[in-house]
């Protein structure tokens, strides 16, 4: 057995240095973080701390800071291999992806993501909506909340929307959704209806009240100004033609007012005259 002699035995030793010198060489070169874990609100104005600690880094930290959502949280620029993050009072305004960067001189940048999810919240909606039968109506309802919803419209009574006469839009983005209902039909669409934000953590609704009014409504102030011009005059005739076989009689006691009467001789002098 020549072949299993000392040369074989130096090879697999090379061969085994060589499988381990990488190993703390890349330790070395790749950044590590610990990161806190994710975090699920379930009930606001808590208080959150984010963590993360560089454990390893590959050439001198340059600055450390952290982003929500994409974008950098202002203030939280340090030059530490230890940085946290508070949050006070969490509501769901403040979930979202939360991301620890660690900027080196030398090497690129390294980070590590926390989510911090929460229960949607609605924070824009219309009341109520008014409008005339023909007319289009447009409903909406904003939200906050990571991560985002998904929307559903009902109408109260009858549950689902009736999209058989195919007038009702829907229209749902990251945090808006809107509902449009075209050609307001006055027996069928009034009513109460609600906007349905629903995410893992949780679910929330509001009501918008649609009123629909007559073709005629525009013209009630209209008619009514009318109706009292008519009642007006109709009065006004009505006491003009009682008023008339009372002047006889009034012109008769004159000697009872004297101040009145003063006027009254004069007005019948000029007459005279
Ligand atoms: C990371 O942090 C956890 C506690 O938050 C700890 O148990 C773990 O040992 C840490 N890991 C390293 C590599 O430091
Ligand atoms: C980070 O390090 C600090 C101590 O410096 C420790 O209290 C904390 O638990 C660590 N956090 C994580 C997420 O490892
Ligand atoms: C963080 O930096 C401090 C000095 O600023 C050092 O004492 C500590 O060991 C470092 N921790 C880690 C995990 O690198
Ligand atoms: C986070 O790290 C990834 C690579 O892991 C990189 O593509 C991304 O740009 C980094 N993000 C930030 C905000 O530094
Ligand atoms: C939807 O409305 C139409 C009338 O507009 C009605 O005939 C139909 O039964 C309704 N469908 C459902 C499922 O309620
Ligand atoms: C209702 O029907 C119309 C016409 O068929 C369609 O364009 C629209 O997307 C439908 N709306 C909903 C909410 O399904
Ligand atoms: C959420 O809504 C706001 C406006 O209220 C908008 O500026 C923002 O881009 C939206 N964000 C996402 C992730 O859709
Ligand atoms: C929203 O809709 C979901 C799914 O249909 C339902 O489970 C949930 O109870 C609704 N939430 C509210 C607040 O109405």
């Amino acid at each position: 057995m020549p072949r299993s002699g000392p040369l074989p035995a130096a090879f697999s030793l090379l061969l085994a240095t060589a499988a381990l010198l990488p190993g703390p060489a890349a330790a070395q070169n790749e950044p590590r973080i610990n990161a806190s874990e994710d975090v699920v609100l379930h009930v606001a104005g808590v208080a959150v701390t984010l963590q993360c600690n560089l454990t390893s880094s590959p050439s001198p930290l340059a600055a450390s800071y952290w982003v929500r959502n994409g974008e950098e949280i202002p203030g939280t620029r340090k030059v530490s291999n230890s940085t946290e993050y508070r949050i006070l009072k969490a509501r769901a305004e403040e979930s979202g992806e939360y991301l620890c960067v660690f900027v080196f001189s030398g090497s690129p940048v390294a980070n590590a993501t926390i989510e911090v999810r929460a229960t949607p919240d609605i924070t824009g909606h219309k009341r109520s909506e008014n409008k005339n039968e023909g007319q289009e109506a447009l409903m909406y309802c904003k939200s906050v909340g990571f991560p985002h919803p998904e929307w559903v419209w009902r109408k109260k009574v009858n549950g689902d929307i009736n999209n058989s006469s195919g007038r009702f839009f829907i229209s749902n983005k990251e945090n808006y959704t809107e509902l449009s209902i075209t050609n307001l039909q006055i027996n069928e669409d009034p009513g109460e209806y609600q906007c349905n934000a629903t995410n893992p953590v949780g679910s929330v609704s509001v009501t918008t009240i649609l009123r629909v009014r007559s073709h005629l409504a525009p013209l009630w102030p209209f008619l009514g100004i009318l109706a009292e011009i008519i009642i007006l005059v109709v009065i006004i005739v009505i006491y003009e033609k009682r008023k008339r076989p009372d002047e006889v009689p009034d012109a008769g006691p004159m000697k009872t007012n004297s101040t009145n009467n003063h006027k009254d001789k004069n007005l019948r002098q000029r007459n005279t005259n």
